[in-house]
């Protein structure tokens, strides 16, 4: 469906002054609501890594966990999940970095990967880069091969991009 990416972009519910005065929040749950919507929408970033095979599809706290462990399950790969500070049990590393509203600590098991592993990172909005750039720094620091990241959407005017160490970014879904 070439349509599909336009249906997606109509769903998405832009609703001002949230989380701050300011921001203008991309509210996803119309497309999560949607069975048709829901699974284009993991189909289409999943598409972005076609042909290679990934040992671990990596989700980014909180709604990076709506779409990674589906995208692992496709790609016969496991899923691991980075977190805000303080939510992991077992021996973390950290990374810390400024939002768009705000700094803040994501963090990882120690061996949640292995040196070598082939990795997609996924999440679902790309905006600074300030977060999807740490998630990157912690899988590399681990010795992880981060061969991919995507999102379903990408505020393109912030050169979030920019942020993060990977040659090979993709969004579904881009607004400037
Ligand atoms: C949002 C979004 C990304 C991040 C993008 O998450 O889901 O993870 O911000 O912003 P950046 O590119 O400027 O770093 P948020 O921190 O709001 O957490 P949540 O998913 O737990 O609501």
């Amino acid at each position: 469906d070439d349509d599909m990416p336009e249906k997606l972009q109509a769903a998405i519910r832009d609703v001002p002054d949230f989380p701050q005065p300011g921001i203008l929040f991309k509210d996803i749950t119309p497309i999560l609501a949607d069975p048709e919507l829901l699974q284009a929408s993991i189909s289409e970033i999943s598409a972005t890594l076609p042909h290679q095979n990934i040992d671990k599809v990596v989700g980014i706290d909180a709604r990076g966990f709506i779409f990674a462990p589906t995208i692992a399950l496709q790609k016969g790969a496991g899923f691991v999940p980075v977190r805000k500070k303080g939510k992991l049990p077992w021996k973390t590393k950290s990374q810390s970095y400024s939002l768009e509203y705000g700094e803040n600590v994501i963090e990882i098991h120690e061996d949640a990967v292995q040196p070598g592993d082939k990795v997609m990172l996924v999440d679902d909005l790309l905006a600074t880069g300030g977060t999807a750039g740490a998630a990157v720094k912690l899988l590399k620091a681990l010795g992880a091969d981060v061969v991919c990241v995507s999102f379903l959407i990408e505020l393109s005017a912030l050169n979030g991009r920019d942020a993060i160490e990977c040659d090979n970014i993709h969004s579904i879904l881009q607004y400037s």
